[in-house]
């Protein structure tokens, strides 16, 4: 009975996330694109050096955003994230997710805006505060987020 219960719970949840989904502030539908610009954007690109897809997410990425899946589909099967990081839609999803737990202020600028996401997804979440600038990789980034938000 109690283990009925708590399956139930589960089950509810679970379906509460699917059907609601996440609102972050700021990770609008042009942020969304331009997040997917500064990574190539390439919808048919498969996976490669640990990277998939067209925001090139690492598997990493994809455990810290609470292994988002595609419908019905199980977290615990082998290729669950590269083939939910390679849906664009559901790429969406796991970035909202990661954005929940890990979206800040990297720049110290005052707002939680498009650019720190993007520094988020260069750097992850946890040293997301890192000019990007610093780097080749980073530099090519910059550039490209600039061809896509003014
Ligand atoms: C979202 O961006 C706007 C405009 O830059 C800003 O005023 C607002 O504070 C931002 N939201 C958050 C949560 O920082």
């Amino acid at each position: 009975m109690r283990l009925l219960f708590f399956v139930t719970l589960l089950g509810f949840s679970c379906f509460c996330n699917e059907v609601f989904g996440v609102h972050i502030s700021n990770l609008s539908g042009s942020c969304f694109r331009c997040l997917c610009h500064v990574a190539g954007c390439d919808m048919t690109r498969g996976c490669s050096d640990g990277y998939c897809g067209p925001f090139f997410i690492s598997r990493v990425y994809w455990v810290d955003a609470g292994k988002i899946t595609l419908p019905d589909d199980d977290p615990e099967r082998q290729e669950a994230f590269e083939d939910c990081a390679r849906d664009y839609h559901c790429s969406i999803r796991i970035i909202e997710s990661y954005m929940a737990k890990f979206g800040k202020d990297c720049n110290h600028d005052g707002v939680t805006d498009c650019f720190d996401y993007m520094m988020i997804n260069y750097h992850g979440g946890r040293g997301c505060s890192k000019p990007l600038f610093l780097t080749q990789s980073g530099r090519r980034w910059l550039k490209s987020y600039l061809e896509c938000r003014f």
